[in-house]
Formats: structure tokens, sequence, C-alpha cells
């Protein structure tokens, strides 16, 4: 990480939704906050690293490998660590403690607020593995954006479908202003 303030962390994993966390990566540089952004391998399938670096203006990271104890470096510059969007299964794996990549072994040290934004097909959300792991997060002391209903990317509706932008970037700045997640 290139410089040493508190970061907006935006962890993006591999949901379609991923390419709206550009917006809300341009919107909350636009606002002055500092973000780092981590991709996932599968996200940065869907979305190129090179939009990333350019919207947050820092380096974007993807691999424990890039550096030496990148997931320490992370957890101690990280005001808030936010997953946006949340695919299943990088939830199943902070709810176990899975750390088999950066995201998940970021999450593990961190001792800041941590939020995530579930997005994915109704069928997968309402899953009642799905369910169990989300719940598991709430008692961790995550914060969860729920997502909100309506008609998902393969023509299915019902839950599932990412909470609007604007309300993770509302919350996100809130809680940085604060330091703390609402009670
Ligand atoms: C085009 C495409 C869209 C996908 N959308 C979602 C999604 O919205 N939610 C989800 O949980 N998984 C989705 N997946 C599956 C995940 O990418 C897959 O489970 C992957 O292992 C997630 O890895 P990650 O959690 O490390 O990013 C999608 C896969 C593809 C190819």
């Amino acid at each position: 990480m290139e410089q040493k303030q508190k970061y907006i962390v935006i962890a993006v994993t591999g949901s379609i939704a991923c390419y709206k966390s550009c917006d809300l990566v341009r919107n909350l540089v636009k606002q002055g906050y500092p973000v780092q952004v981590i991709l996932s391998s599968s996200a940065e399938k869907l979305v190129g690293k090179a939009s990333f670096q350019a919207l947050s203006q820092n380096k974007v990271l993807t691999s424990e490998w890039e550096d030496e104890m990148l997931h320490i470096d992370i957890k101690n510059h990280a005001a808030i660590f936010a997953v946006t969007p949340a695919t299943a299964n990088t939830i199943a794996k902070m709810a176990h403690g899975a750390a088999d990549e950066l995201i998940s072994s970021t999450y593990l040290a961190l001792q800041c607020p941590v939020i995530i934004a579930p997005s994915m097909n109704p069928n997968m959300y309402n899953h009642p593995s799905v369910q169990r792991n989300i719940a598991t997060l709430q008692q961790d002391g995550v914060f969860v954006i729920s997502p909100h209903e309506g008609e998902v990317v393969c023509g299915d509706s019902g839950r599932g479908k990412m909470a609007p932008i604007q309300d993770i970037e509302k919350t996100l700045t809130q809680i940085y202003e604060k330091g703390h997640l609402p009670n």
C-alpha cells in the first residue's frame, strides 16, 4: 500500500454486480476518501484491474504473493473493510475462517468495522447454507447491507440484487466518519 493513512478498503468479489463497485469507488474518491481496492481472481475476470486502478487512483491488490505480509499491511491501514459485492463463496469463507487468498486472510486479521453487500441469484441467497453463513457473520459483528428484491441478470426474480450503490456509499461514509458500525 502506497500511503500511511486509513483507507476504505473495497474488496470486490466475483458477482455480476461487481461493475457497480466502479461507481462506488469513483464516488468515494470524488468525495476525497482514500480507497484501497482488492479484487478476487473471479472479480478480476469480470472487471479489469486497470479500471479500478484508474478510479481509485491507487494500486489494486489481487494476491497475497504480490508483497510480503500484504494482509497484515492492509489491516494496519484499513478504517473500514467492505466486501461489495459479496459472493456466496466469499461469504462462506468468511463465515468459516478460511484464508486461502487475500480477501479472506485479510478479513481474519482485521480490527476495523466490516461490511458485506451480498449479491447473488435469489435461489442462492435463499439457500439455507447462505442464510446460515450470513447469520454467522452478523453474530461475528459484520454489518450486512441486505440485498433488494427484483429481477436479477439471469431473469429470476426475488431477493438477491445488491443494495443500491448510493445506500452502500452512505453507510460506508457514515461509518468512516464515526469510526464504528451503526448501533
Ligand atoms: C458471469 C458470472 C456471474 C456471477 N455472478 C455471481 C453472483 O452474482 N453472485 C455469486 O455469489 N456468484 C456469482 N458467480 C459465481 C462466482 O464468480 C464463483 O462462485 C466464484 O468462485 C466466486 O469467487 P470469489 O468469491 O473469490 O470472487 C458468477 C460467475 C460468473 C461467471
